[in-house]
């Protein structure tokens, strides 16, 4: 394929504005030819960013659709209600795809995705796994295959959600309630069972796991409490660390998905949205811990766990084997062997250079890299490896969910 690859955004929040900056930053490999949004502000700021004409500008995404623009890619950066359809009318298009976990809200969505990615095999299916594109969890790949540690037996994994986070994306945000986005354990935690797939290239076999809401919820609401952070009574207000007020307009922090970012309109944002909500009145009913067990071909045993009250984020991972272990804090990995006695420190920091060139540790620019590798090195035979890797994470968390469900009974056992 010729470069620049041309590409449609179909959603242009967060994730599609932050795939088409890779134009921006590499225009000789990506080119934006479209974009669709249903909010005019999120269009029109990729528009301009990308002079954009107006034809190429598209309110719903059956709009770029049904306009059939010519394209190589088109991404699909809609909310999880939002991608099983596009998804399926982009490949029906005949054209590559970059689309966003979870591919779908169902496992039996995911499935019928992957009939149609089958069917079209010679197209790129590259799901939003950015955690495989960063130079840190690449180099526990590479640990792992170089056998250092000898055989892993077993592997022990925190994602530390962070307090603020949860109450960003899973009380107040996009993400809160299942009905209308996916279980946490999918959204959060694909990209962990996806690590897990990749690092030890074997099948999952059976998936336990127990979890539930504990504390966002109108049981632990404070007295007198009012509906609004802006709105509540100082002495409340000022003694809660889930407050909007302290997050968003003290602090700055979270403005990222926002298009207007600044203080006036992060104050209407909270006056008027989910987003200035009391952390205990919201609609959510996701949950806010998951631990999930998994067992692997060869009897590999991974713990996991998934926390919402945390104080900050980066996965925590233990990695034990028969000849030494590994300890990663989401920027390190400390090596220690039992043969020659050696601890190594290895810091991603320094090895990617600093500041890592995008958000996600680097792994959002570094799936875009890999889908300009993928469509310049014209062998559609490796597409359909990476989708069918995505969908192994998928099945485990869709299984780890029905088991949570069942009070933990096995799931995925052969
Ligand atoms: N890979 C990752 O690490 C990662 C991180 C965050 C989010 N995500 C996933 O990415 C997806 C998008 O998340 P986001 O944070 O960018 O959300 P967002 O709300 O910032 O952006 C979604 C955009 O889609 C637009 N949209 C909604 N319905 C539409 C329609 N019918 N036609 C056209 N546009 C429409 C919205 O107006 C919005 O601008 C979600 O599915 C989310 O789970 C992935």
């Amino acid at each position: 394929m010729q470069l620049p690859i041309r590409m449609v955004i179909l959603g242009a929040g967060d994730r599609g504005r932050t795939y088409a900056s890779y134009a921006l930053a590499y225009p000789d490999r990506v080119k934006v030819v479209g974009v669709a949004d249903i909010n005019p502000a999120a269009r029109e700021a990729v528009a301009k960013a990308h002079n954009l004409p107006p034809e190429a500008v598209w309110g719903d995404w059956s709009e770029a659709i049904a306009a059939n623009p010519e394209c190589d890619a088109m991404t699909v950066t809609m909310p999880d209600a939002v991608h099983l359809e596009p998804a399926l009318a982009v490949l029906d298009l005949g054209h590559h795809l970059l689309l966003e976990k979870p591919m779908a809200r169902a496992w039996k969505d995911c499935a019928k995705l992957a009939e149609k990615v089958r069917e079209k095999k010679d197209r790129l299916v590259i799901v939003g796994h950015v955690l495989r594109y960063t130079v840190y969890f690449r180099k526990i790949k590479e640990l792992i295959d170089s056998k250092v540690i000898g055989d892993v037996v077993s592997i022990r994994h925190l994602e530390p959600v962070g307090y603020m986070h949860a109450a960003h994306s899973f009380c107040r945000g996009n993400w809160g309630n299942a009905e209308r986005a996916t279980p946490m354990i999918l959204q959060k935690c694909c990209h962990d069972f996806d690590q897990f797939v990749w690092w030890l290239g074997r099948k999952c076999t059976g998936v336990s796991s127990f979890g539930s809401l504990t504390h966002f919820n109108a049981a632990h609401r404070p007295a007198g409490a009012a509906e609004r952070c802006l709105e509540c009574p100082a002495a409340i207000e000022r003694a809660c660390p889930y407050s909007a007020r302290k997050i968003y307009l003290e602090r700055q922090d979270y403005r990222y998905p926002f298009v207007d970012k600044s203080d006036e309109g992060m104050e209407k944002l909270l006056r008027e949205t989910d987003y200035g909500r009391c952390v205990y009145a919201c609609d959510n009913d996701v949950v806010d811990h998951q631990i999930v067990n998994l067992r692997f071909e060869g009897g590999i045993t991974v713990a996991h766990q998934m926390e919402s009250y945390t104080y900050c984020g980066g996965r925590e991972t233990r990695i034990f084997g028969t000849r030494g272990e590994i300890i990663g804090n989401g920027r390190t990995l400390t090596i220690r062997r039992f043969d020659n006695r050696t601890t190594t420190v290895w810091d991603s920091v320094l090895e990617a250079g600093s500041p890592v060139n995008s958000s996600h540790g680097g792994g959002d620019f570094g799936l875009m890299d890999e889908l300009v590798r993928q469509l310049t090195a014209g062998d559609p035979a490796g597409y359909l490896p990476i989708f069918e890797a995505s969908l192994e994470s998928h099945r485990i968390a869709f299984a780890a969910e029905a088991s949570r469900r069942a009070n933990g009974a096995l799931m995925l056992a052969d």
